[in-house]
């Protein structure tokens, strides 16, 4: 049975938080708790499929659309299932005249996976994101809330390394 077919439903502490925040905004405004909402589904389910994105629409009482439309316009939420390390790399022109296009495509190399891919052990998903606001220390990747800067293919070593581990 694969992720899609399960039941969707918050884990009762994730709904008891997903409340409390529809609460915090006026009556008829709860759409805005959208963006938490939707990363408290990612945190549960690694990504938003469209069964998560319509219990999610359920939740706040709007259509789905609206829901899709969201999550498909940040590229923090994942659409597709991903692997355990997200590593997102800035494709934009400051971090691109520093290197970047060089070491993204080492890493590609050492992953063995094109950006939008996932590793055969389902390790490592790479995706190309617009500036993460970190121009001065380009190249540079995201996992998570972790900024890795000054990238060079040594540093992928240590990095992919690293994680690897876990
Ligand atoms: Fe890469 Fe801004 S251009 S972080």
């Amino acid at each position: 049975m694969t992720e899609t077919t399960h039941t969707v439903a918050f884990t009762t502490e994730r709904l008891a938080k997903a409340k409390e925040i529809i609460a915090r905004y006026p009556e008829g405004k709860q759409k805005s708790a959208l963006l938490p909402l939707l990363h408290l589904a990612q945190e549960q389910y690694g990504w938003v499929s469209p069964e998560v994105m319509d219990y999610v629409a359920g939740l706040l009482t709007i259509l789905p659309i609206e829901v899709y439309e969201v999550a498909s316009f940040y590229t923090m939420f994942h659409l597709d299932p991903v692997g355990k390390h997200v590593i997102e790399y800035c494709r934009t022109g400051p971090c691109c005249l520093m290197g970047g296009e060089d070491v993204y495509g080492y890493l590609k190399t050492k992953l063995g996976i094109d950006t939008g891919e996932t590793t055969a052990d389902g390790k490592f998903t790479i995706k190309e994101v617009e500036c993460l606001a970190a121009c001065g220390w380009g190249p540079v990747f995201q996992v998570r809330e972790k900024y890795y800067m000054n990238l060079t293919n040594d540093k992928i070593d240590e990095i992919i390394d690293e994680l690897s581990k876990d």
